[in-house]
């Protein structure tokens, strides 16, 4: 039997009950964060936590010490404790919405309480995947303009994900005006010219938490960097491509809409910045 957390009460999963108003339901008005944890331990989770906290003043949820990085730490260790997930590997999922309201668009009267939902999960990587490599699709970049901000209006990634399920791979690269911007959950870094490129920051993509960890990682082994997005056009015929993020690590793409990546194997650059971030992960 899982335990949850649900507004300040950690309870079995089937008694998480919300009401049908609750305007993450209603609205997708909300904000999320999914953690790793290895051992009990909670993987950058000061980034975590920063994230979650701009995405709620992004969207003007106040939840003050509901949802400060204090209560949602010992929120997190509470769930893996009470789990049975201090060893091995979880994933902690959270949410934080602007609570259960009368369904009027505007913000709901003052004192409205936020809801915040905290559940955690056994996580196995797919380490066959890791070292062999994924395929991927593009994909229209189909969502709106605040994707700095995680918030759970995840339609565009919904269908984006199911499109490339359908096709057979892992995940579908997202493209806006002929540019990459991301994955549907993840981050994309491509090599050309043996240099290492990632589209910059800025409302048009999320801050993945895995990219800063991954561009301290080019840092210390030498590689160099560009963020500068690549144009959809030349993405079939870059040296390395591969996605990044708390649930995916640093994944080679060997294959894009059924035609390889240069030798359809994972590349050397790529190679490495798995072994860094690996060793950043579990070291
Ligand atoms: C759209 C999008 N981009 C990038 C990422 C990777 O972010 P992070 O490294 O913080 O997991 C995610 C993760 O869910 C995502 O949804």
């Amino acid at each position: 039997m899982t335990t949850v957390y649900l507004n300040g009460r950690y309870v079995p999963e089937a008694e998480a009950l919300i009401p049908a108003n609750d305007r993450g339901f209603i609205f997708g008005d909300g904000i999320y964060e999914v953690v790793r944890a290895i051992a009990g331990r909670l993987f950058e989770w000061e980034g975590h936590a920063e994230r979650l906290a701009n995405g709620l003043a992004g969207l003007r949820i106040e939840a003050g010490a509901l949802a400060s990085s204090a209560t949602l730490r010992t929120v997190c260790e509470r769930l893996l404790a009470a789990n049975d997930l201090t060893t091995g590997e979880a994933t902690i999922y959270l949410q934080v919405t602007r609570g259960a309201a009368k369904r009027v668009h505007a913000f709901p009267p003052a004192g409205t309480v936020p809801t915040v939902y905290a559940i955690a999960s056994r996580f196995v990587p797919d380490r066959a995947m890791r070292a062999d490599g994924a395929t991927a699709i593009t994909y229209p970049d189909l969502r709106w303009a605040r994707c700095d901000l995680k918030t759970v209006n995840l339609l565009g990634p919904v269908l984006a994900r199911q499109a490339a399920a359908e096709a057979g791979s892992y995940e579908a690269i997202l493209h806006r005006d002929g540019w990459v911007t991301e994955g549907a959950a993840t981050t994309v870094f491509v090599v050309r010219d043996g240099v290492l490129h990632t589209t910059p920051l800025s409302t048009a993509v999320l801050p993945s938490i895995t990219r800063t960890v991954v561009l301290a990682c080019a840092a210390s082994l030498g590689v160099p960097v560009h963020e500068a997005a690549t144009a959809l056009a030349d993405l079939p015929s870059v040296e390395e491509l591969m996605v990044v993020g708390t649930t995916t690590d640093v994944q080679p793409i060997v294959a894009l809409d059924g035609r390889p990546i240069a030798d359809g194997r994972p590349g050397p650059v790529t190679r490495r910045l798995q072994a860094a971030y690996t060793e950043r992960l579990y070291g």
